[in-house]
């Protein structure tokens, strides 16, 4: 037994203190000594390892032992008849499939705190008869923003934002590939981990590639659009389409780092549609000189000979970049896109291809350079140049690309 608690015993047993005030008094030490440091912890509790924000363990503790233990009764969280099966201790021992050896320890040391206590406080006659005050425990905001910060939602939207892009930088940042940038460059290159974006999420926040403060000072936006020197070149443009899924993610990873979130309508949108980068190359030949520097998006649209346009309603593909004047000529990879929940979009996550056949190519040139001053703006019918009709098989690789002429108007 604890020095202070046999000096607290004595204490009693000389004051003459009724057992309930003993059981009180004991509830109260366990409180005191093993409860309000999580309150009072700067450490984040181990709810952080599913919750990127939103909810803690410090949110169910007050100051007062009496005020704490009634709300958590009248909210359901302590069952006063099974402490064992309590749902306060149901949360904290939620334990994800791969965890960290830090949270399993903060873990184990906040169930074996909260279960000393509940089992004490319980039978403890004076709390049971405690009231709970109007206001409840538990997490402030609104389920909605609660759940947007989970982890699991979290990871799902790098993976469509940011994961399928890099696709593109893969070649100079994945360790399987990268074996000339690294002992050029050394070790840090590699901030892809293969087949793994919650072991690459966690590394970018990490070595500070992400900036959880000022999300646009990322080195993941600043390097490869050259606004830093980046040795790989420019690989995206202010406003182009990786740019803003980067940046999409990363603002919406800031706010929610920062707890910025309060209400459900200060949410981001979601993403009505699911896009992939496959193996399909897709050029654009004879393109006007003009055009030079300017970012040019296709839009394809596959035959559909029952709809009474021809063509499918929504796009199925795009891909946007700069045109390169001098040879005429713009290319690159194609994202295969599909309404989100549609049993295409489920397709093309497994396998991102273009069937065989013939689609509508829709051609926007954004020459008032729209898209680098306002990076969430679309191209749309102004920006629109001309279409072509195309049939090809839409093998994938770079080297068997579907080429096309701009059509002359
Ligand atoms: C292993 C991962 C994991 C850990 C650790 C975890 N949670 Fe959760 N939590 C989830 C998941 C998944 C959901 C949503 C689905 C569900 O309720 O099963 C959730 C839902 C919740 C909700 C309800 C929100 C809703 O969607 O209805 C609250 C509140 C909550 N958790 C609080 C906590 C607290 C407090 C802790 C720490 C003591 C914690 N969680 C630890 C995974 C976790
Ligand atoms: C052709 C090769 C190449 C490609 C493709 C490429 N990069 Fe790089 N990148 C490099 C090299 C080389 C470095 C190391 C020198 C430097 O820091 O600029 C680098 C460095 C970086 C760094 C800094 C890493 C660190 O820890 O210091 C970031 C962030 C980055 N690149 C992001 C990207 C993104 C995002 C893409 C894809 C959209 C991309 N790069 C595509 C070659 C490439």
């Amino acid at each position: 037994m604890p020095r202070h608690l046999v000096r607290f015993m004595a204490l009693a047993v000389t004051m003459g203190l009724t057992c309930e005030a003993w059981a009180e008094s004991k509830s109260l030490d366990v409180f005191t000594r093993r409860i309000l440091p999580i309150m009072n912890s700067a450490k984040p509790s181990s709810c952080a390892e599913c919750h990127l924000s939103g909810v803690d363990l410090k949110d169910y503790i007050r100051a007062d032992q009496a005020e704490t233990f009634a709300a958590l009764v009248k909210g359901g969280m302590i069952d006063a008849k099974q402490p064992k099966k309590s749902k306060l201790l149901e949360f904290i021992s939620r334990t994800p499939a791969k965890p960290s050896l830090v949270s399993a320890d903060v873990r184990k040391e906040e169930l074996a705190a909260f279960t000393a206590w509940i089992e004490e406080a319980v039978r403890d006659p004076e709390l049971l008869k405690a009231k709970a005050s109007s206001e409840s425990l538990g997490p402030k905001l609104p389920i909605e923003v609660v759940r947007h910060a989970r982890n699991d939602r979290v990871l799902a939207s790098f993976i469509d934002n940011v994961w399928v892009e890099a696709t593109r930088c893969a070649a100079c940042h994945s360790p399987l590939l990268n074996k000339e940038q690294v002992k050029k460059h050394g070790e840090q290159v590699s901030w892809m981990t293969p087949d793994d974006p919650a072991a690459t999420l966690k590394h970018l926040v990490e070595a500070g590639l992400i900036d959880t403060k000022e999300p646009t000072k990322s080195l993941l936006l600043l390097k490869p659009t050259m606004q830093v020197k980046h040795g790989g070149g420019i690989k995206m443009v202010v406003g182009d389409r990786s740019y803003k899924q980067f940046r999409k993610f990363l603002e919406d990873y800031a706010a929610m780092s920062a707890g910025k979130y309060q209400t459900a309508d200060e949410l981001p949108k979601r993403d009505e549609e699911v896009s992939r980068i496959g193996e399909v190359w897709f050029k654009l030949t004879d393109v006007p000189e003009g055009f030079d520097k300017q970012l040019l998006q296709v839009d394809l649209y596959r035959q559909d000979t029952k709809s009474k346009s021809g063509w499918s309603k929504a796009r199925w593909a795009t891909s946007d970049r700069q045109v390169f004047g001098k040879g005429k000529l713009w290319q690159h990879s194609l994202s295969i896109t599909a309404p989100r929940d549609s049993a295409r979009a489920k397709e093309l996550i497994a396998k991102p291809t273009l069937p065989p056949g013939k689609y509508l190519v829709k051609i926007y040139v954004d020459r008032a350079a729209r898209l680098e001053k306002d990076w969430q703006a679309e191209l749309g019918e102004k920006d629109f140049v001309g279409q072509i009709e195309v049939d090809s098989r839409w093998p994938g690789g770079y080297g068997s690309m579907t080429a096309a002429k701009f059509p002359t108007r």
